[in-house]
């Protein structure tokens, strides 16, 4: 598995509004667009392409578009779908489907609640938008989802990540078959004893739509 800790100071600042108690919610959800918009193009770096021919005004030449089948993006509801639209600006022709996953506040354990998939996903990058990696559970989940529908390459960009979870999924995929990677704007220092992501940002679903 490949983690990619993003190291980009407008990613630094754009994190610290982020994570400020006094940030409202719209523009929680616009710098999280923001972020998203710059994670994604490290996200990008190994998608595929094929040579096509493109004429200039001036004469034809040699260039690379994005190969089929085309990527597919899917936001973890409810907090990933906040990701969706700073994703779309990248890649604006993905595929998108959706997987509805809650832990449970105090097992934090992850259960699906929804899924919204192509049935078939083989030969397909799967791009899966969570803005925290606390405990990895929710990621494990969708990752084995993912792969049981065929997916042959994963990467998943989360906002935050806690080293626990980066370790978790790493143990959990350490044999797979499927590349996976996980870009992420920081590796913050721990979990905290109700799951949160020390220093964190606290609850990502209820800073982005409010409490519900
Ligand atoms: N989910 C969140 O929204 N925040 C955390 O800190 C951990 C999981």
């Amino acid at each position: 598995m490949k983690v990619h800790v993003a190291n980009h100071p407008l990613i630094s600042h754009k994190l610290t509004v982020l994570r400020d108690v006094r940030t409202d919610s719209p523009t929680f959800r616009r710098l999280v667009e923001e972020l998203v918009t710059l994670l994604a193009y490290e996200a990008t770096r190994e998608v595929r392409t094929n040579e096509v021919e493109v004429t200039t005004p001036v004469t034809k030449t040699k260039g690379r578009k994005l190969a089929d089948p085309r990527p597919v993006v899917v936001p973890i509801l409810r907090a990933g779908l906040g990701m969706l639209e700073g994703m779309s600006k990248l890649l604006p022709t993905a595929e998108v489907g959706f997987l509805g996953m809650v832990r449970d506040e105090k097992t934090l354990e992850a259960s699906t609640y929804a899924n919204r998939l192509p049935e078939d996903l083989s030969g397909r990058h799967v791009f899966v938008l969570d803005p925290m990696l606390a405990t990895g559970g929710t990621l494990i989940m969708a990752f084995h989802y993912l792969i049981d529908l065929g997916a042959n390459d994963i990467t998943a960009i989360c906002i935050l990540s806690a080293p626990e979870g980066i370790a978790a999924v790493e143990k959990e995929f350490a044999n797979s078959k499927v590349p996976i990677t996980i870009v992420t704007g920081a590796l913050d220092e721990k979990l905290n004893e109700n799951g949160y992501i020390v220093p964190g940002l606290g609850d990502a679903g209820d800073r982005l739509y409010g409490v519900v």
